[in-house]
């Protein structure tokens, strides 16, 4: 579990792109988002269309767009609603713990863009 930031240090509306490394193993970064609705989600941060930072996209209601080409995906599924993109997104689980927000990451494998490597010599 990842402590990230105190709840009210990311206001409704806003994400924080976090470089998750938990443990010994590297991890590609993630987004954390505080929709306008009162939500938190968290999700791996790099398109899977391109390398595109999502927490510099826009955010609406439960879904957010990333701002290179457009694509939009479902951040409670990470399902691909509007393509170019086709692969979802990795979500990880969010808890509130003591006014905290605190990410578990998510054991499957992430979708990157072809080209992009986290962790990998090449
Ligand atoms: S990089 Fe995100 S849609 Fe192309």
């Amino acid at each position: 579990m990842i402590r990230i930031c105190p709840l009210s240090a990311l206001p409704p509306g806003e994400a924080l792109r976090v470089h998750a490394a938990q443990d010994a193993e590297p991890h590609p970064p993630i987004a954390v988002f505080h929709t306008e609705e009162g939500e938190i989600f968290a999700v791996d941060d790099t398109c899977t269309h391109q390398d595109a930072s999502l927490a510099d996209g826009w955010l609406e209601g439960c879904e957010i767009e990333c701002p290179l080409h457009e694509s939009k995906f479902n951040l409670r599924t990470g399902q691909v609603d509007s393509p170019p993109a086709k692969l979802p997104i990795r979500t990880h689980t969010v808890h509130i713990e003591d006014d905290h927000i605190c990410v578990e990451m998510s054991d499957a494998q992430p979708n990157l863009p072809p080209g992009v490597k986290f962790g990998v010599e090449s």
